[in-house]
């Protein structure tokens, strides 16, 4: 028999592929409502170790919602949410790390006017010596940072430096090198680009790499399909809380992907109003219901 331990009437199909291919992180038809408000319904996707899910969605789409379930600061409201095949329902963050799911937020928990390695080190400090001596061992954590940090590629000159001074995309890259260092396995980015230039973009898209290079499950929540397109093996996208695609890497084109995002009502109204000014040329615009399609890229089979 299978195991009962779902909700009221969910069932529990057995989970038949082997071990490592098997999801670290899957949510089935999972949802969210706040009160009567439903931020989310139906989402169904998968986490595998050495592989990056990109989750598009224009704002209020349901992005932030879907990670705040995965990470323990909400609970699905339906659905099923399993990590290594078990159902699981956390009610704190803590929970979800000890299971080795960690997550980047935009306004990163940072204090910026300490030092690199003790932001590195914050709330997990190494300390030397027996007790009741037992003291921070400043040179280990400095030293260890900084060879952590080199391992990721990230090479600063001196780990004193106040974390406030590193650039936006330098931050987000010591949280994922801390993330990594402490044990995760899933890596959850909220939309580590959104701030960003095109330069410090591409270096945390270096870094996202290097996760999933470590073998890291990476959920990387953008609205930028560019960026996604860049690093993604999976991409899911949401629109007003359910998810209107959900493709392997091999299955959709960046074109595809794009017009996904934009959406068919949403560019045929713009291009309406574009259409009342002069100097646009709404023919290149993509077509409406031309969502599944790929963006005409040339003229050929027109006039
Ligand atoms: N705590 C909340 N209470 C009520 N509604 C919420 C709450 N959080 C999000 N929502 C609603 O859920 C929808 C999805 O929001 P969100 O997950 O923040 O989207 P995104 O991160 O993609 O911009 C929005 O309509 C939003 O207003
Ligand atoms: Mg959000």
């Amino acid at each position: 028999m299978t195991s009962n331990s779902t909700g009221a009437q969910g069932t529990v199909l057995k989970e038949t592929r082997p071990a490592d291919e098997r999801p670290v992180i899957e949510l089935k038809a999972a949802g969210k409502s706040y009160g009567n408000i439903r931020a989310l319904h139906g989402v169904s996707l998968e986490v595998h170790p050495g592989k990056v899910t990109c989750v598009l969605g224009d704002n209020g789409a349901g992005k932030s919602t879907l990670i705040k379930i995965i990470s323990g600061l909400h609970q699905h409201t339906e659905g099923e949410f399993l990590v290594d095949g078990e159902p699981v329902r956390f009610s704190t963050p803590r929970e979800a790390l000890d299971k080795g799911i960690a997550t980047v937020y935009q306004d990163l928990a940072v204090v910026p006017l300490m030092p690199v390695w003790r932001n590195f080190f914050l709330g997990s400090e190494m300390t030397k010596g027996p007790w009741p001596l037992r003291r921070l061992d400043i040179e280990k954590m400095k030293k260890t940072a900084d060879e952590e940090l080199r391992a990721m590629g990230i090479v600063l000159d001196d780990m004193e430096q106040p974390i406030g001074t590193l650039s936006g995309g330098q931050r987000q890259c010591v949280a994922i090198a801390r993330a990594v260092y402490f044990g995760a396995r899933v890596l959850i980015l909220d939309e580590p680009t959104a701030a960003l230039g095109v330069k410090q973009s591409g270096v945390v898209l270096k870094y996202i790499a290097a996760a999933r290079e470590k073998g890291l499950g990476v959920i990387f929540i953008t609205h930028n399909p560019h960026h996604a397109y860049m690093v993604g093996d999976h991409f899911s996208v949401l629109r007003l809380g359910t998810m209107e695609l959900s493709a392997a890497r091999s299955d959709v084109s960046l074109e595809e992907l794009t017009n996904h995002m934009a959406g068919g009502t949403e560019l045929a109204s713009l291009k309406h109003e574009l259409a009342q000014v002069r100097g646009v040329d709404v023919e290149e615009l993509p077509e409406e219901g031309d969502l599944t399609a790929p963006v005409a890229t040339s003229s050929e089979g027109k006039s």
